[in-house]
Parts: C-alpha cells; structure tokens; sequence
C-alpha cells in the first residue's frame, strides 16, 4: 500500500520548487493539488515546480486576479487562486468545477477558500513558514527561509475511477524524494496546529 501522508523540511524557495516538480513527474490527468499555506508561504513557488515536473515550458505567476492560468504539458496544468473568491463564489461561476478532475493536473491556492467546491479525492499540500529552532545539534537558521511542507491524500468519492485517482495520488506521494536542501520528517499524526511543530 503506497504511503498516503509525507512531510518535508525545505530549506531554500528552490528545494519547495524541486520538491513540486519531483511530484508533478509522477501526476497525471484528473489530479487535483488543494494548496493551504497563509501568504508568501510558497504556494506558487510550489506550482512553478509542478509545471517543470509536467514539463511545461510556459512561465508560471500568481493568478490572484484572474483566477486561472492555463499551463501546457505532458499534461495541461490549471492553476488557480481563490484568494479573492470566496466573497462572490466566483470560483464556482467562473467554471472551476469543470476543470477540477478533468484531463489536467489542477491545482489551487488558498485552498480552504473554495474547500466546499473541491472534489475528492484529492492531494492536500499544506506549507508553512518554519523557522528552525536552535537545538544543541543544529545551528540557527541565519535567513528564516525554511517551509515545512505537509502533503496527504484526502479519500472521497465513490466507484472504481475515485479509487483508482486515490491510489494514483498516492502513488506519485510515494514516488516523492527529497531534493538537496530539504530533508523528510515525520507526517504529524496529531494535526499540530500550523507554526507549532518542532
Ligand atoms: N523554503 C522556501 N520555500 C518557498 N518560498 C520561500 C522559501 N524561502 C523563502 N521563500 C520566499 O517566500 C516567497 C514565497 O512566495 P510565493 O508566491 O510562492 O508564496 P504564496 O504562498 O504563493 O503567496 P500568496 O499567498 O501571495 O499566493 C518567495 O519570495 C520565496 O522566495
Ligand atoms: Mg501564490
């Protein structure tokens, strides 16, 4: 049974991108990426490597006031920021439902905003500032630059075509290495409260 919940450590803007792109190599059409993670948490750095990982050659940025980008691929990649759409639902009106599951990779920021909307299963990635503490074995982080970043499936959906997403979800969860610059830790079994875990 393929791991379903990792967690990692990354020290630098470009081991959270490595860590997206080693995760966009191994998704496929249907997959939908739930990113939670407060602003400047990495949450577009994350997609920038999602796109490399389906070897889009299109150049990615936040979609705060479009709502979508469309990036070509191996697979199309739609990215989505519902920052702003929570007030006036637009999320749902402006189509989004459609895309979801569909023949792309989707993946949308601020995540908890539309979280009625989205379907399952699903892969929820959260990212969180992570200053490192000064323990005895390790040296104070110079550049608070560090993100811990918590990615699990979440089960849903019923049938043959919701299982065989779970199970392909957690396939490319599994096939997740850790780049340089970032280390995995222990998935937090007990849901730490965000800016809390040591
Ligand atoms: N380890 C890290 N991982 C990701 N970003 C980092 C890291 N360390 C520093 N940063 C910086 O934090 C910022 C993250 O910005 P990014 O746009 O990816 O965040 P976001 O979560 O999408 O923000 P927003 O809420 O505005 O959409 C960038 O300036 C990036 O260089
Ligand atoms: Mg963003």
């Amino acid at each position: 049974m393929a791991s379903a919940e990792r967690a990692f450590l990354a020290r630098t803007p470009a081991a959270t991108e490595a860590l997206g792109e080693s995760l966009g190599r191994g998704l496929g059409p249907g997959a939908v990426l739930a990113l939670l993670g407060e602003l400047g948490a990495g949450k577009t750095t994350f997609v920038r490597g999602l796109a490399r990982g389906l070897e889009s050659p299109d150049a990615v940025s936040s979609p705060t006031f479009t709502l979508l980008h469309e990036y070509g691929g191996r697979v199309p990649l739609f990215h989505f920021d519902a920052w702003m759409a929570a007030r006036e639902e637009s999320f749902l009106q402006s189509g989004a439902a459609e895309y979801l599951g569909g023949e792309g990779v989707s993946a949308v920021e601020w995540a908890d905003r539309v979280a009625p909307w989205l379907p399952a299963p699903r892969l929820e990635v959260e990212l969180t500032h992570a200053p490192l503490p000064a323990g005895p074995e390790e040296a104070p982080d110079p550049v608070p630059a560090a993100r811990r970043i918590r990615l699990r499936v979440v089960a849903g959906g019923t049938g043959p075509a919701a299982a065989a997403l779970a199970a392909a979800l957690a396939a490319a969860l599994e096939a997740l290495r850790a780049p340089p610059d970032a280390r995995e830790e222990p998935f937090p079994a007990g849901g730490t409260p965000a800016g809390e875990l040591r």
